[in-house]
């Protein structure tokens, strides 16, 4: 099976995102088409870009931290970016993370799993389109679009919609359709 990386993008305390990333992941797994796994950046703490050379050069990587996570993200053949919208846009440190390598992303699928309090976090996906695509990485068009304010219960837990379960679904199905197309190119 392919190897899917679900990024986690946020790294605050008492983040939503845990509760929306292990949802996506359940999904995953029953999906079925795929080897998940989780990569929380929190779990990751890369610090902010310290690479003396731009990774599209090419050159050995200087530091342990930048091996580490070239490791992580060479072995998936898909990723999944989990991500909120924070002033409309997308958390610094999925920036910094996505920065520090290059031939890694490249002709990759990726997929998005958004949430906001007001937008859902599409603002944060269509800010996420061009830079993963200056890293040769393939957006799909499904989406997963997650209103908080619609999708947290009166305790704050996260009660996935049946509309939910449906976007992450098609959302997995289109990653695996063009996964092994992208694979063949890379070989
Ligand atoms: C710094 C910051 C900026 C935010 N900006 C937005 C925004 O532009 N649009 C929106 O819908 N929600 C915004 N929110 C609300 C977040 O989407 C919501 O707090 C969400 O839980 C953040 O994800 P996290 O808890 O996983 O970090 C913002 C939250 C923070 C902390």
């Amino acid at each position: 099976m392919p190897r899917l990386n679900v990024i986690l993008a946020s790294t605050r305390p008492n983040r939503a995102g845990g509760s929306v990333a292990h949802w996506f992941m359940r999904a995953a797994t029953e999906h079925g088409g795929f080897d998940a796994h989780l990569i929380d950046l929190a779990d990751l703490a890369l610090p902010f870009l310290d690479e003396p050379d731009a990774a599209i050069d090419g050159k050995p990587y200087r530091h342990e931290h930048t091996r580490r996570w070239s490791a992580i993200s060479a072995a998936a053949d898909a990723y999944t970016i989990v991500t909120p919208e924070y002033n409309q846009g997308y958390p610094a440190a999925l920036k910094n993370a996505l920065d520090y390598l290059y031939y890694e992303w490249n002709d990759k699928p990726v997929a998005f799993v958004t949430y906001g309090m007001s937008s859902g976090g599409l603002r944060a996906a269509h800010m996420l389109k061009p830079v993963v695509s200056a890293l040769k990485m393939v957006p799909v068009a499904e989406t997963v679009t997650i209103h908080l304010r619609q999708a947290l219960d009166a305790d704050g837990r996260l009660a996935p919609s049946q509309s939910m379960q449906n976007a992450a679904k098609n959302t997995l199905d289109e990653l695996l359709r063009i996964t092994p197309a992208l694979a063949t190119l890379r070989s």
